[in-house]
């Protein structure tokens, strides 16, 4: 395709023409959050697209957030710059598989989190994401059973905060998964006044080591307020970016993956690029669609945790 000169000039004037907001998550790559209106993690996320305005969604994200936007916005055309961006956590989770596990526990509230398909959220009594699931999960009566899906290491995590005892799918993310104990250990010899940030994705011996936990958003918020110089970041490191802006004269550094590469990055947040959200505007697709019967199934849960989380 050819594209313009002035890229960020054009999707200015496409976002303007189609009365369309663009909702970016932080593991983006920097040049797709600057040209956003609203840079967020998934609760942050959700809440723009529950209360959008605009007639269009460009979600600068991957397959399962759109969809959570198309779900708030039947009546809104919500585009996602490459159809391939999925999630390796959401695909652990397969929905016939899901429905027998669902079934062997017929007393328990199913709480999922958001990182999951539509037909998963649709058998799912509330939806949280990493920035609510303790407070959700701490306003279930103690007596009341609890599957949670699909993420087992946010679910231990949420556990051993909560002093709950869950039934956990054992789904997890590979992105948070290569971060390593033995690598994290090397660097904090590296840098021993730095303090170590890590999501809750992170298996349980990687979050052994952190100083603080927290959603995408709870990290960025941490880092302005705590007097540190230097911070080893235990995330997607498309998060880095907010960061320098927010504190420029601290130091971030890039957890390694196991191996010590650069493997890090989610491959599915970085198949968006600044070039396929120009063409998404333009030629109004890859646009995302979903079953009435599945979206009002999912709409549910999410509109539960919505209310949940005030
Ligand atoms: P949050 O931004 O909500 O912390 O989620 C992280 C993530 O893995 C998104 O895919
Ligand atoms: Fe999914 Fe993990 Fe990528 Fe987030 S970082 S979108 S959970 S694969």
């Amino acid at each position: 395709a050819v594209l313009p000169r002035d890229l960020v000039g054009a999707v200015r004037a496409l976002k303007q023409e189609l009365r369309a907001v663009i909702l970016a998550h932080y593991y983006q790559e920097s040049q797709v959050q600057d040209i956003a209106d609203y840079v967020g993690d998934s609760l942050g996320l959700s809440r723009q697209a529950a209360d959008t305005e605009a007639d269009v969604i460009l979600f600068a994200g991957v397959h399962f957030m759109a969809e959570t936007a198309k779900i708030l916005n039947p009546d809104k055309q919500v585009l996602l710059p490459d159809l391939a961006a999925g999630c390796s956590l959401a695909d652990t989770c397969p929905p016939a598989e899901f429905a027998q596990f669902k079934a062997r526990y017929p007393d328990h509230v199913v709480i999922s989190y958001i990182n999951c398909s539509a037909a998963i959220k649709a058998m799912s009594d509330i939806i949280c994401t990493s920035s609510n699931a303790v407070a959700i999960v701490q306003q279930i009566p103690p007596e009341q059973p609890i599957l949670f899906a699909p993420d087992q290491n946010l679910g231990r995590y949420v556990m051993q905060k909560t002093g709950r005892d869950m039934v956990l799918w054992p789904g997890s993310c590979l992105v948070h998964e290569t971060f390593s104990y033995q690598q994290l250990v090397k660097l904090k010899v590296r840098y021993p006044t730095a303090k170590i940030i890590a999501h809750p994705e992170c298996e349980t011996p990687v979050l052994s080591l952190a100083d603080h936990i927290a959603s995408t958003s709870g990290l960025l918020k941490y880092v302005q307020q705590d007097e540190a110089p230097e911070f080893i970041v235990v995330t997607e490191p498309g998060i880095i970016h907010q960061m320098q802006k927010a504190a420029p004269e601290k130091v971030f550094i890039p957890a390694p993956a196991n191996n010590g590469c650069a493997c890090n990055e989610c491959p599915f947040m970085r198949l968006n690029t600044l070039e396929k959200v120009y063409l998404a505007l333009r030629d109004r697709q890859p646009e995302i669609t979903l079953a009435e019967e599945v979206r009002l199934a999912a709409l549910a849960p999410l509109e539960r945790m919505l209310a949940m989380s005030r």
